[in-house]
């Protein structure tokens, strides 16, 4: 059997030659282990004589904690280079740049659209939709429009089939008023709606017109209601839509649904009216952005409304033409060609 001086200097060379954690590993069963040579010289102790058993158990346990320190310096050295392996293999490059992740953006119509519904659902109007395939008579007859109305000529509407009753003859509508005839048939004063959607008409495409657009039509009906009432609502809607330096102003218009009719203009949120050459207002100071007036009380009648008792008024905007000019679009196709670099834009 090897004496504690031997196995120590065996020892040290042979734990100096260590690489890896395995053979560190198996230089401690070696050794140390339950059978290791250590261990084996620890069990001799017992036989020998008292006078010897001191020294040599000194021996054995300075042989002992040295191997245990030499194997501890070495395991901690591999797993500190192991460490610092990982680290460098999990290393990120803070300035590396990011995915692209393609975020969905609303197109501005809708943006436009949603914006208009939010100002009028404060005023405590509900949203309701009509069909875009409407009768000749809800799009036509049932609003006062007389039967030679030029919209209602083949080459201004798109009609999808024709019947001698109006009724049953259908197009795909030119406006969303025949919300209007639904909703007076549908509901009992007061009725206070606004009415989003799609409008058609059969015009050629250009920078302002497109044959397929978007209008918000606007319906209140009670008793005693005026057009102070009208010009109150579109005012504040004026200025909340477009800054509350907004301010409107009333034209004389004719419609056939309205008895008496009007244009609204609001004043240039872009020059205010100071700018000649201004992109919006072209140096008027006023921009065109609705058509309204008091219901016509033929359009009441039709809804089954007592023309004495009751009272309306109804608005209809383009929403085209307010998104151009809110965010200063120059040309309508814009809003229908999927340019995501276009319609990405809006928030
Ligand atoms: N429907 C009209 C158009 O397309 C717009 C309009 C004008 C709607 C006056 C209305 C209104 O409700 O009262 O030109």
């Amino acid at each position: 059997m090897k004496t504690p001086e031997e196995i120590l200097v065996e020892a040290q060379d042979l734990i100096g030659q260590v690489t890896d954690e395995a053979s560190a590993e198996a230089l401690r069963i070696r050794y140390l282990g339950k059978k290791g040579e250590i261990t084996a010289l620890m069990k001799t102790m017992g036989s020998l004589a008292p006078e010897e058993r001191k020294a040599f158990g000194m021996q054995v346990n300075k042989a002992k904690s040295s191997i245990e320190a030499w194997l501890e310096d070495k395991t901690s050295r591999f797993a500190a280079e192991a460490r610092s392996l990982r680290l460098r293999a999990e290393r990120i490059d803070v300035t590396e740049p990011g995915l692209d992740i393609p975020a969905g953006a609303q197109h501005p119509i809708t943006i436009a659209i949603n914006e208009i519904s939010r100002i009028f659902m404060n005023m405590g109007y509900s949203v309701v939709e009509g069909p875009e395939v409407e009768t000749v008579f809800n799009n036509f007859d049932a609003l006062n429009a007389a039967p030679n109305h030029p919209s209602r000529d083949m080459t201004d509407t798109f009609y999808i089939s024709l019947d001698d009753d109006p009724k049953r003859s259908t197009l795909l509508r030119t406006q969303t008023s025949p919300v209007q005839i639904r909703t007076l048939l549908a509901q009992n004063p007061p009725v206070k709606v606004i009415s989003p959607g799609r409008c058609f008409r059969a015009d050629t495409p250009d920078a302002t017109h497109s044959p397929m657009f978007h209008q918000v039509e606007g319906l209140l009906v009670d008793e005693g209601v005026t057009m102070a009432d009208l010009k109150g609502t579109l005012d504040l809607f004026a200025r909340r839509m477009f800054g509350s330096d907004a301010r409107t102003k009333f034209r004389p218009h004719f419609f056939p649904f309205t008895e008496p009719s009007a244009e609204m203009d609001v004043s240039c949120f872009l020059c205010g009216g100071d700018d000649p050459t201004c992109r919006v207002c072209h140096g008027s100071g006023w921009i065109e952005i609705l058509g309204c007036g008091m219901v016509h009380p033929n359009v009441l009648a039709i809804g089954g409304l007592d023309t004495d008792r009751y009272t309306g008024f109804a608005f209809g905007m383009g929403v085209e033409r307010i998104a151009m000019l809110k965010y200063g679009i120059e040309d309508i196709r814009l809003f229908y060609e999927n340019d995501m670099r276009f319609i990405g834009q809006f928030y």
